[in-house]
């Protein structure tokens, strides 16, 4: 495998810890304008959930879509944040005894078992709900018509017909609501929802605050979308193979709950040539660029070589 550049590991890591100050801004005990006040065991179990962890691939993405297109600051950032909420959120939930039953995240106990269930489920709402203050907030854009484009891609990347929908279907999976026997393209189908359509639309805020053009937003929705299968093919495959020291999470979780993923259905080597058609997809979709998208290239192999 190739070493991933000095200049994409750099960037990867600042917009890591860009990412971090503002999320810690944002989820300060101080109430913010316009809110009564904010519960202290409330706040420190969100910042939990949101702070100290995780590779904040979905704030990156959104951070160099928009440098690419010559956007900057506290937009793309902000952006950035707000998707991070929303993915943290997922995670919460995710992690319910009544949904994945998980009691590691990013190493460390989930919400529920480190202050208790009822607290992760508002943990979760209001992850999800300070996601959409920070988008129509006009700090994130001088522009209402950009930021209500922002709104309106996360709510249908986040919503029924996207990662909840996703979730749900995942759980049908499981046989939870009846037998179930899953094809190739239920899987990816359902892999689009869960988890593709959130880094889909990590990648388009950065189009829509670099205010691409409709060809070029195209394009790069494209690419998020590979991006997105190729990311969700490597997750099921690091359940099937990595450590839960390594990922922070516990594995073989989903041969364990009888899930049907594309490991199952294609085989560890067919999972591995379907990462790689999608990585060369994905690529395909940067052309147009030039090397000006060297990042974004370099971050699909990432999304597929990661051991994390
Ligand atoms: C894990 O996402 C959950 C899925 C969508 C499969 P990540 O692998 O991006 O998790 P963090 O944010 O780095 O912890
Ligand atoms: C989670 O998928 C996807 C969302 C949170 C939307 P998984 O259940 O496979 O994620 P992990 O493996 O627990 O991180
Ligand atoms: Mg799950
Ligand atoms: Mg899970
Ligand atoms: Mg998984």
């Amino acid at each position: 495998m190739m070493p991933f550049t000095p200049a994409f590991t750099t960037r990867l890591s600042e917009a890591a810890g860009t990412v971090e100050a503002s999320l810690e801004a944002l989820l300060s005990d101080k109430a913010a304008p316009g809110e009564i006040a904010r519960p202290p065991r409330l706040m420190a179990a969100m910042r939990h959930a949101a702070l100290g962890g995780g590779k904040r691939l979905r704030p990156f993405l959104t951070i160099e879509t928009a440098r690419l297109l010559g956007a900057e600051g506290q937009g793309p950032l902000r952006t950035g944040c707000a998707v991070e909420l929303l993915h943290c959120y997922s995670l919460v939930h995710d992690d319910l005894p009544s949904m994945d039953d998980d009691d590691l995240r990013r190493g460390r106990p989930t919400v529920h078992k480190a202050y208790d269930e009822a607290t992760a489920i508002l943990v979760g709402d209001a992850l999800q709900t300070l996601a959409f203050e920070v988008l129509a907030d006009p700090a994130t854009d001088s522009a209402p018509g950009i930021r209500s484009d922002l709104v309106l891609g996360l709510a249908r990347a986040s919503g029924l017909g996207g990662m909840v929908g996703g979730q749900l279907l995942d759980l049908s999976a499981e046989g939870r609501y009846g037998p179930a026997s899953l094809s190739d393209a239920d899987v990816r189908l359902l892999q689009m929802m869960k988890t593709g359509a959130i880094l889909t639309f990590s990648v388009e805020a950065g189009a829509i605050l670099g205010r691409a053009d409709g060809s070029a937003r195209q394009s790069l929705v494209d690419y998020g979308r590979a991006l997105g299968a190729a990311f969700q093919v490597a997750d099921d495959i690091l359940d099937r193979e990595a450590s839960a020291e390594a990922l922070g999470k516990r594995t073989g979780k989903d041969q364990e709950k009888g899930k049907a993923t594309l490991v199952d259905l294609l085989g560890m080597d067919g999972a591995r040539r379907e990462c790689r058609q999608l990585v060369e997809k994905a690529h395909a979709c940067l052309d147009r660029f030039g090397v000006k998208a060297d990042t974004l290239r370099e971050a699909v192999r990432f999304v597929v070589e990661r051991q994390v």
